[in-house]
């Protein structure tokens, strides 16, 4: 069967492959401690899953309206002006869509164009390492990804002048993650105004167009000095701001594929409206029940988020003060999500006892679950300086944090 050359040049997921080699050495009875995993381990909240449990047995298991039920993007758009600040946004501003992954290939199918022969391709402003599935959900829209490099040094942050060097007449938009995975670190609200001050005039002069794409989508997973502020509040770009979200992160609440997206203004309500449109040639819409639960989290469960957060904190610190103590490794101090990326460079080039040559942060990994036992998502999907980096997530208990970090040591201090 002929695959089209959109899907055969198409990247499988690197997060996913790790996470698979992992969970098949655990289905051979080998224990292998999971750095991989870019979900929480902590059970969804029970009053979420009461509420779905609930509104399946009243029956709400019909379609719902394409961009999900008016109780919920009410919901969501009351939350986005009160606890976000994000202006002008009504229920009509909300689409709720399955997971923020199927929101993000909406939002870049409805920005990008596939340029027409003789045409330049319209340009997505990445800043690198980000995200694996960034670049090509946006590639796929016919975008061409100009990466920005960001480095350890100064917290994986591109800087404004960085911004205004990458936006040309062609770009049409701007991704900012924040807090960031795989990087776990955060912008803060002053450096995301100067951020906005380079974007309004951009807009105003050579890409009256651009867009800013925020995906917020750990924001409730915070625990460093840096405030979390959400993009679209800032006054001077709100109406060109896309913010997508979910609960999945926050609420432990992966499997449920539930996110949104949010605009904001008249020509974010119309950008909504084409998006709709997709959705209802695709989707159709996500399931009814679900929304139950995600509501009943949003509104009830601020201590269940509470005590995630507090976990993460200690576990954040416990991962950060390991790593630090290994010789070589270089990182930023994790501030929201739930990662470490440290650079693992000055190991490239040495050898395993066994006499195997780690030339890249793949083979890196590799060796360090063949030999230890140890899940981590090598960085070099994640674009730029990843390349030397390695993701740890710290969504497990601080045992297995100090254990793996333990082996980690071990497997460096062995290499030749
Ligand atoms: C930054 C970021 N955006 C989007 C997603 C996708 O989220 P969802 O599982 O809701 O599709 C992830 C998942 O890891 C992520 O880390």
């Amino acid at each position: 069967m002929k695959l089209s050359r959109r899907l055969s040049s198409l990247k499988p997921s690197s997060t996913v492959a790790v996470m698979n080699k992992a969970k098949a050495l655990t289905a051979q009875g080998v224990k292998v401690l999971n750095f991989s995993a870019g979900e929480p381990d902590f059970n969804s909240p029970e009053k979420a899953k009461r509420a779905l449990i609930a509104s399946v047995e009243a029956n709400n298991t019909k379609y719902l309206p394409t961009a999900g039920d008016p109780e919920t993007r009410k919901l969501l758009a009351e939350l986005a002006t009160s606890r976000n600040a994000i202006p002008a946004c009504t229920p009509d501003h909300v689409l709720i869509t399955c997971g923020v992954k199927m929101g993000l290939y909406l939002v870049a199918q409805g920005l990008f164009d596939v340029a027409a022969p003789g045409e330049p391709q319209q340009e997505f402003v990445l800043p690198v390492p980000s995200w694996v599935s960034f670049a090509p959900i946006a590639e796929l829209a016919g975008a061409k990804v100009v990466p920005i490099e960001t480095t350890a040094a100064t917290g994986f942050k591109m800087t404004p002048q960085q911004l205004k060097a990458a936006i040309t007449p062609r770009t049409r938009a701007v991704l900012i993650n924040s807090p960031s995975n795989p990087c776990s670190t955060m912008y803060t609200p002053a450096e995301l105004e100067a951020l906005a001050a380079v974007i309004d005039e951009a807009a105003r002069t050579i890409a009256p167009d651009l867009a800013v794409i925020a995906d917020e989508l750990y924001q409730h997973i915070v625990f460093g000095d840096t405030p979390f502020k959400a993009v679209g509040s800032i006054a001077s770009i709100a109406p060109r701001v896309i913010t997508v979200s979910g609960p999945g992160k926050s609420f432990a609440m992966t499997g449920w594929r539930i996110g949104w997206v949010i605009t904001s203004g008249p020509g974010g309500k119309a950008f909504i409206d084409g998006l709709i449109k997709l959705q209802g040639q695709t989707v159709t819409a996500v399931p009814g029940f679900v929304l139950a639960g995600v509501r009943a989290a949003l509104t009830e469960c601020q201590a269940d988020l509470d005590g995630f957060k507090k976990q993460f904190a200690e576990r954040a610190e416990v991962m950060y003060s390991s790593l630090k103590a290994i010789p070589g490794l270089k990182l930023a101090k994790p501030e929201g999500a739930f990662y470490a990326f440290p650079d693992i460079g000055v190991y490239l080039g040495k050898s395993t006892p066994a006499g195997q040559k780690l030339s890249t942060a793949a083979e890196f990994a590799t060796a360090l679950l063949e030999t230890k036992q140890v899940a981590v998502v090598p960085g070099e999907d994640f674009g730029g300086c990843g390349i030397s980096c390695i993701r740890m997530s710290f969504a497990c208990s601080t045992d297995q944090i100090k254990e793996g970090c333990r082996r980690l040591a071990e497997f460096v201090a062995e290499l030749k």
